[in-house]
């Protein structure tokens, strides 16, 4: 399958693995990678700017295939070195960075004299043209139904993706409710080069976390998710447990950000994906989960997912017939 995106990125299938705290290391994104998607290293969950070199180093053991490098950017008391990272990034010698959370602005220039592309991920139309005017290469849109930080507007990828194709000139990719060849399909349909896959490929032999909670992800549905600090503005959905109900309902009757700062803790976040105890704390799943239903390795999504896409689009040129 070739598109917009797949050029840009110089992989074969129009399949990017997004960027996933605690998730998004070497061996996970080598797999999809090798398999033909663009893997992505999520840098803040390596400990130091030298600690994501090594990984990026590890992954290239692994495959020479594209890889890509995640640099969230969020409002933080006490910020971690980003400046530190984007030198890391270019030193690391990758060719692709995603971009979330604020503005990359102020590494343009760096990203761009270093060779690299950058495809920023924003949850509306008018961040993505933002993107667009300074500079970004590809747009990665993300809808309500995603894990992690869906923004404040709410809309689904099904109005959300139509209408960055009206608006938007460079590339985009369609991120947020993606586990099969069905939305592949239907993101290009919709008007999207290809699809960003978070929730799916942290269901998958090569993601490095507890195997209790891809079992939790095939358990659930739908239906199982909550979206916490909604009030704060900083909407954020996880999955739903003791914990990050307690953090609504405090959050709802009022309560501020220090009354759930402990629940919250990234600590006992990385818990759950590192001893398999789904109720230790906040964790990052999308709705998609609703249409997981099985653990394969990351290669086996991204080839079954082409496979089921263009099945479909063949199927849907004889409607015309
Ligand atoms: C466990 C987990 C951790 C995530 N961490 C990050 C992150 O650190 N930075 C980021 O930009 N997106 C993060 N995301 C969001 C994904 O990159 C992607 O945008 C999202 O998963 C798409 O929605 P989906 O899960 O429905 O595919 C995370 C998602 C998951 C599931």
């Amino acid at each position: 399958m070739k598109t917009r995106a797949t050029e840009l990125l110089g992989i074969e299938h129009p399949i990017v693995q997004g960027g996933m705290m605690w998730v998004g290391r070497a061996e996970l994104a080598a797999a999809v990678s090798e398999a033909g998607g663009l893997g992505i290293i999520t840098a803040l969950t390596q400990p130091t700017p030298e600690d994501l070199v090594a990984e990026v180093e590890r992954a290239r053991s692994l495959t020479d295939k594209p890889l890509g490098v995640n640099l969230t950017i969020l409002p933080s008391i006490n910020p971690p070195p980003y400046a530190d990272y984007v030198k890391a990034i270019v030193e690391s010698g990758v060719k692709i960075i995603e971009t979330a959370g604020a503005n990359p602005e102020p590494f343009m220039d760096e990203l761009k004299g270093a060779g690299l592309k950058i495809v920023h991920k924003c949850t509306s139309v008018r961040h993505a043209l933002k993107a667009q005017r300074i500079g970004v290469d590809m747009v990665s849109i993300d809808g309500f139904e995603c894990a992690g930080h869906p923004g404040e507007d709410d809309i689904p990828g099904l109005v959300l993706i139509p209408a960055t194709a009206d608006k938007l000139e460079i590339p985009f990719i369609a991120s947020g409710g993606f586990a099969d060849g069905r939305g592949l399909a239907a993101a290009l349909a919709l008007g999207a080069e290809g699809v960003n896959m978070g929730s799916r490929f942290m269901c998958t032999t090569e993601s490095p976390i507890a195997d209790e909670v891809k079992k939790a992800i095939v358990d659930a549905t739908e239906r199982d998710t909550e979206l916490i600090f909604r009030p704060l503005r900083n909407t954020a959905r996880v999955a739903s447990n003791e914990v990050s109900r307690e953090v609504v309902q405090i959050l709802d009757d009022g309560g501020e950000f220090e009354d759930v700062r402990e629940l919250v803790a990234g600590a006992r976040g990385r818990t759950v994906y590192e001893k398999g105890d789904t109720e230790a704390g906040i964790w990052s799943v999308g709705m998609v989960q609703g249409l997981i239903n099985d653990i394969p390795s990351a290669g086996e999504v991204v080839t079954r997912t082409v496979r089921e896409a263009e099945q479909i689009i063949e199927r849907l040129t004889t409607l015309s017939a």
